[in-house]
């Protein structure tokens, strides 16, 4: 059969998303973001539930009306089974299930870790995908792992964090400076106008390839509490400053354990995932490591990145070549390693 199509479905978190594939090309890929959770500076995990239910059944019929496919077409539902939210999963999990059963196809479980991964393996006439064994490094709000990855279903966590992620650092060090959430984007854009080098936050000393953020964020707080007592208008004076300073610093505790991992391993192939990635000092941390190291890096676009559904349906379309099938009784899990 040359001709596959999945629906994929991703509600792991506070984006509902759903994606339709032909084979490893996305048709769509469309994210409904819950903007709901701005107000609380977070996602609260029970006010996420309540909106992919709402957004889910939308979003699919949107997903199959890009894609140009009726839905007795497709071959096969692809959902994210976890890590994440249990509320959030159980919404996706419950629809595939049903559709599945409803048009009589397959359905795949998708580990979202994994699926960050082999987000690089979908088509695009524009890069290439990392050949095998390459280090993958995920950032984002809810994630900071490296993992060796050997094959497409063949991958081992070498580190990860001990606390925050690095998506939170940013955002809760951004929270600190009055910014709006999520703050990631905004210490990036103030960054560009700052003097890295003007204040220095500590390094934390993490065994092996783990991270920890948790010690940064508190370094950021006391930091501003004791400037704030000196001059009210600090934060207000040096703003870029401070981005600029901040950025560098977890740039630094990132690109310090991705270098470790690419010592102990010999392997130069990099590839990023995850919404941090857009962060423009890792990736210009990434181009001089490709150009003076001799690193190979991958960075997916923007919108393969962040959570979507298309990495979930390219992970269920390796599954399908390989016959990798789940059982309707398949229940979520919150707790899910790769
Ligand atoms: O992958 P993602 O959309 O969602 C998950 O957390 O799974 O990642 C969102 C995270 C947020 O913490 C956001 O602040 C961060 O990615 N982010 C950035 C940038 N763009 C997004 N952080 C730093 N610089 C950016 N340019
Ligand atoms: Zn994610």
């Amino acid at each position: 059969q040359t001709d596959i199509y999945i629906l994929a479905i991703e509600s792991s978190c506070d984006d509902t998303a759903a994606a339709i594939l032909h084979n490893s090309k996305a048709l769509s890929n469309i994210v409904a973001t819950q903007h709901i959770h701005e107000a609380y500076g977070g996602v609260v995990p029970e006010l996420a539930s309540r909106a992919h239910q709402q957004n889910i059944v939308p979003l699919v019929h949107q997903a199959l009306t890009e894609a140009n496919i009726d839905k007795k077409q497709l071959s096969a539902i692809a959902f994210t089974r976890g890590p994440g939210l249990l509320g959030s999963l159980l919404v996706g999990t419950s629809f595939a299930k049903s559709l599945s059963m409803g048009l009589g196809v397959p359905l795949i479980e998708v580990n979202h870790m994994e699926a960050h991964i082999l987000s690089h393996f979908l088509k695009d006439d524009d890069r290439d995908p990392p050949t095998f064994p390459f280090l993958a490094m995920t950032i984002s709000g809810g994630h900071t792992q490296i993992v060796l990855v050997k094959d497409y279903f063949d991958m081992e966590v070498l580190g990860e964090t001990l606390d925050d992620a690095v998506g939170e650092a940013f955002d809760k060090s951004a929270k600190l400076l009055g910014l709006p959430y999520p703050g990631g984007p905004l210490i990036d854009k103030y960054a560009k106008d700052g003097d890295p080098d003007k204040y220095r936050f500590p390094i934390p000393k993490v065994d092996g390839l783990d991270f920890s953020f948790s010690g940064l964020k508190t370094s950021v707080l006391y930091f501003l509490q004791r400037e704030t007592a000196k001059d009210p208008g600090f934060v207000e004076k040096e703003r870029d400053n401070i981005c600029a300073s901040l950025q560098k610093t977890i740039v630094e505790i990132l690109m310090k354990k991705l270098s470790k991992a690419v010592d102990d391993y010999g392997i130069t192939q990099v590839a990023l995932a995850g919404g941090v990635a857009a962060n423009s000092g890792i990736r210009n941390a990434l181009k001089t490591a490709e150009l003076e190291r001799g690193w190979k890096a991958y960075i997916p676009p923007f919108e393969y990145c962040t959570d979507n559904a298309a990495m979930i349906g390219i992970v269920g379309y390796f599954k399908y070549l390989d016959n990798r099938f789940s059982d309707l009784k398949t229940p979520a899990k919150a707790r899910y390693t790769i």
